[in-house]
C-alpha cells in the first residue's frame, strides 16, 4: 500500500517518498479514513471487528489518481485533424485554417445538454476504470454566454449524478471565437464580455472555482491573461493558466506572480522560469499526453523543474485537440519514459501533488487519516509495473469515498 503520507506537496527528494507499507491495511468510516497502518494494527482495532472487509488479494493499492487538466466536456472527437497531423500539418496550422479549437466549438454549440452529458458520463466512467477519482473539468469549447452556462452547469450536474469528484474550471478565455475576430478590436470586445457578464453569472451561480486562460500564441497575450486572471479573482475564482505550451509568452511568471494554483504545459518554459516556479507555490503540472499525441519531440523540462524544487504535478489534459486520453496510468508511462521521471516520482506527481493544484491537499492525494477513501487498487506485484506496463490499464478496483465504483468485490 502507498500512503503517501506526509507533508504535501511534495518538492526535489520527498517526491519520491510513497509512504509504503508492505501488508497495508485502511479502516474507513462514512467514506473517511479512520486508521491506516499494518494489516494487523488495523485489524485489531475493535471498530475493524463489525467493520465489513474488502480483502485486496496482496494487489498494490495507492490513493486515486487527481486528474488536474481535462476539459472533459466536448461534442465530439478531431480524428479528421489528427489524420491531417500525420501528414505533416501542424497544430497551428490547422488552428488557422480554422481547425482547432474552433472545430470544437461549432460542434459543442450544435450540441444538446443531453448528447454532451452523456458523453461525458462515459468518460467518467473510463477515469473511474483507470484508477481515476477526482476529475478538474475546464469549459472552452462554447465561448458563448449560453455554451460556456451550458458546459459549467453540465460539470454541477454531473458532480451530482456520478461518484467522481468533478472540479469545475472557468476556461472562458481559451480562444476569442470566429464571429469575434470578424470585427474591430475583437479580442478587447470579447474579453469585455467575458469580465462583465460571464463571470458575474459564473460566481452568482457558483459554476467554477477557478479561472484559466490559454495564453499563447493564437490564444491570449500575457497582458490579456493577467487582466482576464485578476478580474476572475474579484469574482472568487482562483488563477490558473495554460503555459509555455507552443511558444514563450511570460504566462509561467506571471502564474508565479498571481499566485495562482497550477501553469501547466511548460514545454517552452526557460531556465529563469523553471528557478522562478522552483521557488514558488504554483504547481509546476505536466502534459506528457500533447506532446506525445502531437509527435512532438520536445516534452516539458520535468528533471530541470524537480531539480529546481518546484512542485510538479502530472495530468493527462484530456481534450479532442492534443491529448484524447483519459489514462493516467498512460501518462505515468510517458512521464517515465520521456520526462525522465522514476515512478514514484509519477505518482506522487498524480495524487498529492494534483490534489495541491486543486487546493484539495486537505482532503485527498493521500491514504490518511481524516482524508476520503479514494483508493486505486492495481493488479500488480510492485508499484513500478504501473507505468512499466503501457497502453493498458491494470486498474482492478476504484474506491470513492468507501464504495467501489469500479471493479468486482
Ligand atoms: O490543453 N492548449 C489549449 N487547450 C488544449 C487544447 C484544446 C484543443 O486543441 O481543443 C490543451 O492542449
Ligand atoms: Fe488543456
Amino acid at each position: 500500500m502507498l500512503t503517501l503520507r506526509g507533508r504535501g506537496p511534495r518538492r526535489g527528494n520527498s517526491l519520491s517518498n510513497l509512504g509504503l507499507i508492505k501488508d497495508g491495511a485502511v479502516l474507513v468510516r462514512d467514506g473517511v479514513i479512520v486508521a491506516v497502518g499494518a494489516q494487523t494494527q488495523v485489524e485489531a482495532l475493535p471498530e475493524a471487528r463489525a467493520a465489513e472487509k474488502l480483502d485486496l488479494g496482496g494487489r498494490v493499492a495507492l490513493p486515486g489518481f487527481v486528474d488536474s487538466h481535462t476539459h472533459l466536456i466536448h461534442a465530439a472527437s478531431r480524428a479528421e485533424e489528427y489524420e491531417l497531423k500525420i501528414e505533416g500539418a501542424s497544430y497551428e496550422e490547422i488552428a488557422r485554417k480554422g481547425g482547432g479549437i474552433l472545430n470544437s466549438v461549432k460542434k459543442l454549440r450544435a450540441a444538446t445538454a443531453e448528447v454532451l452529458k452523456k458523453r461525458a458520463m462515459a468518460a467518467l466512467k473510463l477515469f473511474a476504470a483507470y484508477g481515476t477519482t477526482t476529475v478538474e473539468a475546464k469549459s472552452g469549447y462554447g465561448l458563448s454566454i449560453a455554451s460556456e452556462m451550458k458546459i459549467l452547469g453540465l460539470h454541477k450536474e454531473l458532480a451530482a449524478e456520478q461518484p467522481l469528484e468533478v472540479v469545475s474550471t472557468f476556461l472562458g478565455a481559451h480562444v476569442v471565437p470566429a464571429e469575434f475576430r470578424k470585427k474591430a478590436d475583437g479580442a478587447e470586445k470579447y474579453i469585455a464580455l467575458l469580465i462583465d457578464k460571464m463571470m458575474p453569472e459564473v460566481a452568482e451561480k457558483k459554476l467554477a472555482e477557478f479561472c484559466d486562460v490559454f495564453c499563447d500564441r493564437g490564444a491570449f497575450t500575457r497582458g490579456q491573461s493577467k487582466r482576464i486572471l485578476e478580474a476572475g479573482k474579484q469574482y472568487g475564482l482562483a488563477p490558473r493558466l495554460h503555459a509555455e505550451q507552443l511558444t514563450r509568452t511570460g504566462a509561467a511568471q506571471l502564474a508565479v506572480e498571481m499566485g495562482a494554483a497550477s501553469c501547466d504545459h511548460l514545454e517552452q518554459v526557460n531556465k529563469s522560469d523553471i528557478r522562478a516556479l522552483g521557488k514558488s507555490e504554483t504547481v509546476a503540472t505536466l502534459l506528457p499526453g500533447c506532446d506525445f499525441h502531437l509527435g512532438l519531440k520536445k516534452y516539458a523540462p520535468a528533471r530541470e523543474l524537480i531539480e529546481a524544487g518546484a512542485i510538479v504535478a502530472l495530468a493527462t489534459d484530456y481534450n479532442p485537440g492534443t491529448s484524447p486520453t483519459l489514462s493516467m496510468p498512460m501518462i505515468l508511462s510517458l512521464a517515465c519514459t520521456q520526462l525522465r521521471m522514476t515512478a514514484a516520482e509519477a505518482i506522487v506527481a498524480a495524487t498529492i501533488n494534483a490534489a495541491y493544484a486543486l487546493r484539495r491537499e486537505a482532503q485527498i492525494g493521500s491514504l490518511e487519516v481524516g482524508k476520503l477513501a479514494d483508493i486505486g487498487v492495481f493488479e500488480v506485484a510492485d508499484y513500478r509495473e504501473i507505468p512499466y506496463y503501457f497502453g493498458v490499464s491494470h486498474c482492478w478496483m476504484t474506491v470513492k469515498r468507501g464504495r467501489v465504483i469500479h471493479g468486482n468485490k
